[in-house]
């Protein structure tokens, strides 16, 4: 990899793995439709939208892997989560295509399985379970790049990153929680391992109290160097309640669950899920 893309890097996470990769690559093309501040050493800027054809040209020429975090990363209204997520991801994945791009790493999102119940142990393997529309625009992310693996060859790697802050602060983030400097290794393996076709993986640190099995990660060679258990003692001691109605402390995905776009009421449809299953 001589050459690569990193999206969305004005962002919370693409900030952080700006840093991460200085020096990780030949060049760097940091991208975004915010600003980004100047060009450091090994780097270049593309400022773009991924909703703009002659954007994405720009941002893909000459380009050999990308890491594609760009886009909307919560819950919105379904017209934006079509325009941003779905067709703006299609397109992208497109123009990679077209201008020889070998590898991708997709930022999918824990919440393309957020409706299963906490405790069971997924690996990757199992059925989608979006728990949002904007989980259902990272299950289509996955499928687009499983089609894009079987019928166009580029080697992807999906990663449904769990919580990637500071610090875990609730029950639930201390099993997703991913430090930086981990979901950066993850995303070099992505782009670095020799084979790889398609891969789901679960973007985590070492997590002891993790509802998810990362068994493929471990075989890509990901070994974590953080884990959220030092802040057990904090997290089991708080008062805070964790944020969400019933159904949301009863699902993986949390708050996304249900109530996750709290916009303007009119255009949401009502939930009605209990959460069981
Ligand atoms: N932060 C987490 O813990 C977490 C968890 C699961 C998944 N993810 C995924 O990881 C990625 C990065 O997350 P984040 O927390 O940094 O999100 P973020 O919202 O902080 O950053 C997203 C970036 O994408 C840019 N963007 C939005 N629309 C764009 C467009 N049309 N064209 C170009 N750029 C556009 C924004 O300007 C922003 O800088 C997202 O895809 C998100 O869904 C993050």
């Amino acid at each position: 990899m001589k050459r690569v893309l990193l999206t969305g890097a004005a962002g919370g996470i693409g900030l952080r793995m700006r840093r991460e990769l200085r020096g990780a690559f030949p060049m760097l093309r940091v991208s975004d439709m915010a600003d980004l501040g100047l060009a450091g050493p090994g780097e270049e800027v593309v400022i773009g939208d991924i909703c703009n054809p002659d954007d994405r040209k720009r941002m893909v020429d000459g380009i050999d892997g990308i890491i594609h975090l760009g886009g909307l990363s919560v819950e919105n209204p379904w017209e934006d989560i079509l325009r941003v997520n779905i067709d703006g991801t299609y397109r992208l994945f497109e123009a990679a295509y077209e201008a020889g791009v070998k590898r991708i790493v997709f930022a999918s999102s824990n919440h393309a399985i957020g409706f299963y119940p906490r405790g069971r142990i997924l690996d990757g393997s199992e059925r989608p379970r979006p728990d949002c529309r904007y989980g259902l625009s990272k299950v289509f992310g996955e499928a687009l790049s499983q089609y894009f693996a079987d019928n166009y060859g580029i080697g992807i790697l999906s990663i449904r990153i769990g919580w990637c802050f500071q610090k875990p602060e609730t029950p639930r983030t201390l099993g997703s929680w991913v430090h930086i400097g981990d979901l950066t290794r993850l995303c070099r393996l992505g782009l670095e391992t020799p084979e790889l076709h398609h891969e789901i993986v679960f973007g985590i640190s070492d997590n002891a109290r993790t509802w998810w099995d990362n068994t493929t990660a471990r075989r890509l060679g990901y070994v974590p160097q953080y884990s959220a258990d030092q802040w057990i003692d904090e997290v089991d001691a708080s008062t805070t309640p964790e944020p969400g109605n019933a159904v949301a402390l009863g699902v993986q995905g949390g708050p996304f669950a249900s109530e996750g776009y709290r916009g303007d009421p009119a255009r949401v449809l009502p939930a009605r899920s209990t959460g069981e299953a």
